[in-house]
């Protein structure tokens, strides 16, 4: 076969060098140490930043709006609308950081006066993290955070240019970012919300959505409790209600809780939308990870030895068999780097040393060769026995 020619100048080698000997030759002869491209790239992408709170207000009855400004008076890190914040915050003794998606746009993050905002909803009775926000977070506390995480937004190449967003509960954030994006002119695209709230005193961010409908934005609430009062759509969103309100040449976004997930993908199945055009947003650790399948019966109260190894640090830590490494961490105060808490970003990947553990099969996003070496996402990994874990040094 006569291929030596063809391979010789393979993406243009030669004509490489020439402009290469070009540049040398015309270069100045004083050395700089300018790096535009770094410095916007430094400027769009900081990493881990202070942020002051601001103001905090109410979203509903259940939840509260917090707005951040960046402590050093910088523009905010570059985000998309339906991407999220990782907040740290230390509660009592412990360190620990909870993904938020912006409920603000990507234009108010870029405005004269730059904030983010999030929105967060307290539990009922067995949250810690969202509990603190609602109730202890007051305006000036100071707290780090890096935003732009996630895959939950539109991507032109890949997404139709009408999307059609199912949201449930406090999972209605990335959409009202979204649709802000698209009443400021910077996101062109339709947007209609199928909207599920259990009843009208739960709809969170009503005030801003009601502002926000217009040409291209189409909101439709849906309760699923017995509000007598109520004029507008009951029940869930099921494909019947779907199909009322949504074209199906649409992409199909989703956030909310677990239990509506399962839901959603048998009625966009009964209504024959393919599956490349529904995203799934991630939904957090598993709430009781003793229910999945595979868990072994019997083990829930027990209690092991973590040894976690750190550049030449050693500690040994409880580790509750019902909790992932990473609250076993964070529990004592050892910080590790997270971002979606769900096994899909990859960023809590630690490697095993020795030991038995249990990975959440809805969060199992590790690479092949990850499992060949025993990593683990430490988000989507609970212990079965004492191990020996090695993360990096934050
Ligand atoms: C991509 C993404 C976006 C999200 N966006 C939003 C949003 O916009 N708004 C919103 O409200 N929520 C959002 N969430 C959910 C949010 O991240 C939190 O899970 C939620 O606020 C509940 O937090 P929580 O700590 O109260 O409860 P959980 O996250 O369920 O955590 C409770 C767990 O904390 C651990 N814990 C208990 N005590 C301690 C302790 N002392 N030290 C250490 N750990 C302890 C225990 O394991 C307990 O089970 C989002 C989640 C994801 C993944
Ligand atoms: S935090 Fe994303 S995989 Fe663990």
């Amino acid at each position: 076969m006569k291929v030596k020619n063809f391979l010789k100048d393979v993406g243009g080698a030669s004509r490489v060098t020439e402009k290469r000997l070009d540049a040398f030759e015309n270069a100045s002869a004083v050395l700089t140490n300018v790096d535009p491209i770094g410095n916007v790239a430094r400027e769009w992408h900081p990493g881990r930043i202070e942020l002051v709170v601001t103001d905090i207000r109410d979203a509903c009855k259940t939840a509260k709006t917090i707005r951040l400004e960046r402590k050093d008076g910088k523009k905010l890190p570059f985000f998309y609308a339906g991407q999220y914040i990782v907040l740290d915050l230390k509660i009592g003794q412990s360190l620990v950081s909870r993904p938020y998606s912006l409920s603000s746009a990507p234009c108010e993050a870029r405005g004269e006066h730059p904030f983010a905002e999030i929105t967060v909803r307290r539990s009922k009775g067995d949250g810690f993290v969202c509990d603190h926000i609602n109730s202890e977070l007051k305006v000036g506390d100071v707290i780090t955070g890096k935003m732009g995480l996630g895959q939950f937004y539109y991507e032109p190449l890949r997404d139709c240019d009408h999307v059609v967003a199912l949201a449930g509960g406090v999972g209605i954030t990335p959409f009202v970012s979204m649709a802000k994006e698209i009443n400021n002119g910077s996101l062109n695209i339709d947007l209609t919300i199928l909207y599920g709230s259990v009843s009208a005193d739960d709809i969170v961010l009503k005030e801003e959505m009601d502002r926000l409908e217009g040409e291209h934005v189409h909101i439709v609430h849906v309760l699923s409790g017995d509000d007598e009062n109520w004029k507008g759509e009951r029940g869930f969103l099921s494909a019947e209600l779907i199909r009322k309100y949504a074209p199906s040449d649409a992409s199909y976004f989703i956030c909310g809780p677990q239990a509506m997930y399962t839901f959603l993908r048998e009625e966009l199945e009964k209504m024959d939308i393919p599956k490349r055009r529904i995203r799934f947003e991630v939904f957090g650790q598993a709430k009781d990870i003793t229910k999945y399948e595979g868990y072994p019966a019997g083990l829930k109260d027990e209690v092991f030895t973590l040894t976690v190894r750190r550049g030449i640090h050693e500690d040994q830590i409880p580790a509750k068999a019902n909790e992932s490494l990473v609250t076993a961490l964070e529990r004592a105060a050892i910080r590790i780097d997270t971002g979606c808490r769900s096994g899909e970003c990859g960023l809590c990947r630690t490697k095993v040393l020795s030991g038995d553990f249990y990975i959440c099969p809805e969060g199992d996003g590790r690479r092949e060769a990850d499992k060949d070496f025993n990593y683990v996402h430490a988000c989507a990994c609970y212990p079965l026995s004492d191990m020996t874990i090695k993360i990096p040094i934050m």
